[in-house]
C-alpha cells in the first residue's frame, strides 16, 4: 500500500520552520484525561521498569507510570518551556527533526522509546525510525501512539488523507522500512466509554 513513498506524502501546510510554529510554549495535554490514562496503563505493561528511556517528540506529559522508577527519562522536542515543566524527565533536549533527522545520542543507549501523538509531524519517518532502532538496546519496545487530533498546518499530508487503520498501516510500514525492528503489532487502547479521545498503539522491538 505503500511502497511508493511519494515526496509529496510528506508536505505541510506550513513549511516554515518548525522553530517558529513550536517556538510557543503549549503546556497542556494533547489527548483527554481517560486517553492518557489508557496510554499510562499500556506503558507500565510494555516498557521495562528501573530502565533508561527515550521520550521522542516530548513536551510537558510523558505520560508514565507515575509509580514506577526508571533509571533515566530523556525528552527530545522543540520548546525548552515544555521540556522543563516536565517533571518525569531527567533529560532534556532541543533538537529540530525536520531539519536534522539524526538523534544526538550513542548507539545503544535506552531500553525504550515513546513517540506519543507526534508521529505525524514526522518528514523523515524513515531515517527518524532507523535512529531509533540505532539508539535503543536490542529488545527494545519502541511505542508510537496516536489519536485523532493534530496541529493541521504541521501533519504531513498523507496524515491527512488516511483513517485510523491506514495510519497503523503507515506507521507500521515506516517500522517496517527502517530494518531495525521485529514484527510490529497494532492495538485500540482507546478507553472503553463514549466521548473520550480515540488513541491507537504501533509497537515494534528492535531485534535480538
Ligand atoms: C502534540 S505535541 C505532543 C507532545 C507530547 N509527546 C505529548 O504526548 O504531550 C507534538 C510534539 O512534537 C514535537 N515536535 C514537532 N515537530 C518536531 C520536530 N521537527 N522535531 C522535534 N520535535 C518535534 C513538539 O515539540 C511537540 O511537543
Amino acid at each position: 500500500m505503500f511502497n511508493q513513498m511519494k515526496a509529496e506524502y510528506f508536505h505541510r501546510i506550513d513549511e516554515t520552520d518548525d522553530a517558529i510554529f513550536y517556538g510557543q510554549p503549549r503546556l497542556v495535554k494533547h489527548i483527554d484525561d481517560s486517553a492518557c490514562v489508557a496510554l499510562t496503563n499500556y506503558f507500565r505493561m510494555v516498557l521495562p521498569a528501573d530502565s533508561d528511556l527515550l521520550d521522542l517528540m516530548s513536551s510537558c506529559f510523558s505520560h508514565l507510570p507515575e509509580e514506577l522508577s526508571y533509571k533515566s527519562v530523556t525528552g527530545l522536542g522543540m520548546n525548552k518551556v515544555e521540556l522543563d515543566g516536565n517533571p518525569q524527565l531527567t533529560s532534556r533536549v532541543v533538537h529540530n527533526l525536520t531539519n536534522d533527522p539524526t538523534l544526538p545520542f550513542d548507539d545503544h543507549t535506552f531500553d525504550g522509546c515513546v513517540v506519543t501523538v507526534s508521529v505525524q509531524y514526522l518528514v523523515n519517518p524513515v531515517v527518524v525510525f532507523q535512529e531509533i532502532g540505532r539508539v535503543l538496546r536490542p529488545r527494545s519496545p519502541c511505542i508510537i501512539s496516536f489519536s485523532n487530533r493534530c496541529f493541521p498546518t504541521k501533519a504531513v499530508a498523507v496524515w491527512h488523507n488516511l483513517d485510523d487503520q491506514d495510519r497503523a498501516k503507515l506507521v507500521g510500514h515506516y517500522f517496517v522500512v527502517s530494518k531495525k525492528f521485529g514484527p510490529y503489532e497494532v492495538l485500540n487502547i482507546s478507553p472503553k466509554h463514549d466521548k473520550t479521545d480515540p488513541l491507537f498503539v504501533v509497537c515494534a522491538k528492535t531485534a535480538p
